[in-house]
């Protein structure tokens, strides 16, 4: 079966042979490793990804539901997860950035929400992305810092 996905803004077709395949695996199969594989159970976030602008934990999802629809990987959005990164850093959070790439999609997807932007809101919003490096301070005070200054 082929299956039509557009990824980052391009256009791309998959041979897929097993209809089980998730995203997550389908994702780092055609080579986009920005999107990383933590419990593979739907629970750490780090698999994080947009589809049609929503975060979706995309080892969750199975690699056909995608067809037809729009995904975004950290790699298209390189620009702004460097600034995101910038900010996290400047606080102190810099640690294995494992966490980083689902961390970045998911405060895209905030931002494409219509959310009353606050420190609670945040954090609420971003519960489902776990940080094995356990630095949630640092890393939401450069959040909210990049949220508040990049609107
Ligand atoms: S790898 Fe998808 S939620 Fe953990
Ligand atoms: S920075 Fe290491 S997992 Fe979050």
């Amino acid at each position: 079966m082929k299956i039509n996905i557009k990824i980052n803004n391009l256009n791309k077709t998959f041979n897929i042979d097993n209809y089980g395949i998730s995203l997550l695996d389908l994702l780092r199969r055609e080579g986009y490793k920005s999107v990383k594989k933590g419990c593979d159970t739907g629970t750490c976030g780090v698999c994080t990804v947009l589809l049609d602008g929503k975060p979706i934990l995309s080892c969750s999802l199975l690699a056909i539901k995608a067809n037809g629809h729009e995904v975004t990987t950290v790699e298209g959005v390189s620009e702004e997860a460097k600034i995101i990164a910038e900010y996290i850093t400047a606080e102190g959070g810099d640690q294995c950035g494992f966490c980083g790439p689902g961390l970045v999609m998911a405060i895209m997807g905030l931002k494409n929400e219509n959310l009353e932007i606050n420190s609670e809101s945040v954090k609420e919003y971003l519960a489902g992305n776990l940080c094995r490096c356990s630095g949630y301070e640092a890393q939401h005070r450069g959040i909210m810092k990049y949220l508040e200054v990049e609107k």
